[in-house]
């Protein structure tokens, strides 16, 4: 059965196919009727063991564009309360006759986990701190309304690449693609090891990495996954590392902003910025249905 369990699995053809066919679908979005019938009578569980918006909304809006049946599950509503383990959970669910299975989870590597166990597609819609591939290819899919190609593309990732399933299929993805990866943020929270792992540039100064780049990618700080603080407080982060509007005036360039969201206004960006002409924030929100329907269509048991 084939997954999306994250970008380091995918060729540079898989993730053109996966662009292209979102491309088609995202035509098909622009159209009075906005639904196809290509998954109709397929029906997909949306597993969500951890908080969502934007990828839960994406993809069950995904399914119903698709013709697909949609059922959502939210763990803290569900027998999980009462001890049911994960696959039990997913078990029960298939034997309803579920064909698909997207998984949010906190543990990295639940979707790989539950890929050896089930017969069922799975798309990893995020596990903990390890990939997000459906963010990845939605960014790079938003880029690439903006630039012409990935290719020598300057992408700055800003943040909290310690904690970020973001960053992690981002790099992934950027380096495949042949775009330039800079990170930049507090020490703290870049760890060496995916620096030297992939051999990407990295800063402590976010005014270099803004000049430096073409699109800024930056990042929530996620306050939820870090045991201890790593830097002093919520307030000295903005004046270190947040982005303000002066800092993009400065520049002698225009560049793109982008965050996967949800954001810290104020902390990792500024209101100012976040709304501004710059952003591509509510694209890339947009740009996750067209995604989300390519990577169903093209993993569904009824695609040819
Ligand atoms: N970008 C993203 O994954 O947002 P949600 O957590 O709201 O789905």
């Amino acid at each position: 059965t084939p997954h999306l369990l994250g970008i380091k699995d995918l060729t540079k053809e898989d993730i053109e196919l996966l662009l292209s066919t979102a491309k088609q679908f995202k035509e098909v979005l622009q159209r009075p009727v906005k639904k196809v019938p290509s998954l109709r009578d397929i029906t997909i569980v949306n597993l969500f063991f951890e908080n969502s918006t934007r990828t839960r909304m994406s993809f069950e809006l995904a399914e119903k564009r698709l013709g697909a049946d949609s059922l959502n599950f939210t763990s803290s509503a569900s027998s999980v309360a009462k001890g049911e383990t994960l696959l039990d959970t997913v078990n029960n669910i298939l034997s309803m006759k579920v064909d698909m299975v997207v998984l949010r989870h906190s543990a990295s590597g639940a979707p790989h986990f539950l890929a050896k166990h089930i017969p069922a597609a799975i798309v990893n819609a995020g596990d903990g701190i390890n990939e997000h591939p459906t963010q990845a290819l939605l960014d790079a899919f938003s880029m690439l309304e903006k630039k012409e190609t990935l290719e020598g593309l300057k992408v700055a990732i800003i943040g909290d690449i310690m904690h970020s399933r973001v960053a992690l299929s981002n790099i992934y993805l950027l380096n495949k693609m042949g775009a330039e990866v800079m990170v930049a943020g507090p020490p703290t929270l870049i760890p060496k090891h995916i620096v030297e792992a992939f051999g990407i540039r990295v800063t402590y100064n976010v005014n270099e990495a803004l000049q430096w780049c073409d699109v800024a990618n930056v990042l929530r700080i996620q306050l939820e996954r870090q045991n201890q603080p790593l830097f002093s407080s919520l307030r000295e982060y903005n004046l270190a590392y947040g982005i303000k509007r002066s800092m993009l005036e400065k520049l002698n360039k225009e560049i793109v902003i982008m965050h996967p969201g949800p954001i810290n206004r104020g902390v990792e960006l500024d209101s100012d910025v976040a709304d501004g002409p710059h952003s591509i924030i509510l694209n890339q929100v947009e740009n996750g249905v067209a995604v989300r329907m390519a990577a169903l269509y093209l993993l569904s048991p009824r695609t040819p």
